[in-house]
């Protein structure tokens, strides 16, 4: 079959308004480009002539400046799912302007076949390649991809030609059946294969293809600073020390760590140490720290969701791209993100906190209980289900006034169930096997900035009996006192 060639706004037309869209890709990995800007043009026009024009929009996680950036400037997002970090998208849904449902990113797609969130009508897919009879080649992000073009009525498929054809080979797709069909899902080690390297589309659903040639646009991270270098030290001296007690088994884990500047610089430590072995990753994004350890050979394979690499680094890899697709395989999020494959490998989870409870409840995504910063992504799919469950946060935030390390979270996303480690820059804290009030002073010795111990302490004094040591009455006192003063050192726990 051939493909009618559309231009983006020719593209851009059949997409009406009240439309549910699925975007291809993760993080802005794989996302499609063209299209979404040339709707959120059309939105723009729209909403001059008068009319109105919102989408709702499904990803694999965020997007990118072209798809969630350009549409909420637009005022075009209604809905969105599952995962966001673009500053105007984040203004947009804590103005209420977007409505924005915060969910586990293995969830997102059985989800959708399920019927429990909406399905999907328009799936906007970029490939590196796509054949007469519909198998197309991702590109540098799987998200939930397969399932988006499963359930769509139509496909717009952006043909990006920054992608080489070549990188055939490094994706392995799949889709669970559901329940009550579902099979084991048999990944034994990062690097072992259940599915199909390209994924069939119904040529027939195909409304146009787009051609593009531009990259994600990926900025690399801030260079590590003290207080980044310092947590990932930490991290690694605990690590080494667990591996020589025995809790960690001689050849190591596989690793899973998270999304952002903390986890960039925990992860150079640990290429760094003497004393841990290479390592293999069965994680989320693949971030540039996880390609220099490739580089290096202490990361010896790494099972993700995405490229989530800068420009540069991208450029590099497909220079060298047989090296990279020996080392790499790149799967849907209910594959990466999947409890069963975590809890099998034993991985060993490295995510950041916002701010962390004397209970060791973790808070990953709101300020001041009401802010969303970007949502809870795939940190619960791996801290509920891993070997080794970790969270790295600086000890304060905004030169010193707020404190991490607060009486009660101002949101939950884990519990203390599911947290066995808290790293700051200051010490580790292991709340293994502890009750809530030896948890609460272990955090306060051990990872807690010094401003803040006397007061956590003097919290902790108000409730002298009863297993978890609450005051209902003063659990906010220092979030209240922020908010009041601008700053958590002006909290009063005087009885
Ligand atoms: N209250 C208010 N603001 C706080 C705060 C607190 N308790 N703690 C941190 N901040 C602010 C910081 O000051 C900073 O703001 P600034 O940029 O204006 O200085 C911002 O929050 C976070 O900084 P950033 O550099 O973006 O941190 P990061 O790159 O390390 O990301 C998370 C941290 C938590 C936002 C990020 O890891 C995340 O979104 N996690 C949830 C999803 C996830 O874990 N995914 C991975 C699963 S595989």
């Amino acid at each position: 079959m051939s493909y009618k060639v559309l231009t983006p706004e020719e593209a851009a037309a059949v997409i009406e308004n009240g439309e549910n869209i699925g975007f291809s890709g993760f993080t802005a990995a794989g996302v499609p480009k063209a299209v979404p800007r040339a709707i959120a043009a059309k939105a723009k026009a729209e909403h001059e002539a008068g009319k109105p024009f919102k989408v709702n929009i499904f990803s694999g996680a965020s997007t990118s400046a072209s798809a969630d950036g350009a549409l909420a400037e637009a005022d075009a997002i209604d809905q969105r799912t599952p995962y966001q970090s673009t500053p105007a998208l984040r203004k947009n849904l804590n103005t209420s302007k977007t409505r924005y449902y915060d969910m586990h990113l293995s969830h997102t797609p059985q989800y959708m076949r399920y019927g429990h969130i909406p399905r999907v009508t328009t799936a906007i897919i970029e490939v590196a390649e796509i054949t007469p009879e519909g198998e197309v080649t991702l590109t540098a992000g799987a998200g939930n991809t397969p399932t988006f073009c499963e359930l769509a009525d139509r496909i717009i498929v952006e043909v990006n030609a920054y992608h080489p054809k070549e990188l055939k080979g490094m994706h392995d797709l799949m889709m669970p059946l559901d329940p009550p069909n579902r099979q084991p899902i048999n990944i034994t080690r990062p690097d072992e294969r259940v599915g199909t390297i390209t994924w069939k589309i119904d040529p027939a659903k195909v409304v146009g293809i787009v051609h593009t040639n531009e990259p994600d646009g990926i900025a690399p991270f801030k260079p590590n600073d003290p207080i980044t270098d310092k947590i990932g030290a930490n991290v690694v001296k605990f690590l080494e020390a667990e591996l020589a007690s025995g809790r960690i088994p001689e050849g190591f884990l596989p690793i899973q760590s998270g999304v952002g500047n903390i986890a960039n610089a925990v992860l150079s430590a640990l290429g760094d140490s003497k004393v841990i072995p290479d390592f293999q990753m069965y994680t989320e994004v693949i971030q540039d720290s996880v390609i220099s350890l490739m580089d290096s050979g202490r990361c010896t394979f790494a099972g993700g969701c995405s490229l989530t690499v800068s420009d540069d680094m991208l450029a590099k890899m497909y220079k060298n791209l047989d090296f990279y697709k020996s080392k790499v395989i790149l799967r849907p999020q209910e594959l990466s993100n999947n409890p069963e494959i975590v809890r099998r490998l034993g991985l060993i989870c490295i995510n950041t906190a916002i701010e962390v409870d004397l209970c060791g409840q973790v808070n990953s995504t709101h300020f001041f209980g009401k802010q969303m910063m970007n949502g809870i992504g795939g940190s619960g799919d791996f801290a509920r289900n891993g070997y080794l469950t970790i969270f790295t946060c600086p000890a304060a935030a905004k030169g010193g006034a707020i404190s991490s390390i607060v009486p009660m979270v101002s949101h939950h996303d884990h519990t203390e169930h599911d947290v066995d480690i808290i790293v700051t820059e200051y010490g580790v804290a292991d709340l293994r096997g502890k009750c809530p009030r030896d948890r609460a002073i272990e955090l306060i010795n051990k990872c807690a900035h010094p401003d803040y111990k006397e007061q956590l302490l003097q919290y902790l004094a108000l409730t002298p009996e009863g297993h978890t040591p609450h005051n209902l009455t003063k659990a906010f006192e220092m979030h209240n006192k922020f908010i009041e003063t601008g700053d958590m050192r002006n909290a009063d726990f005087s009885a």
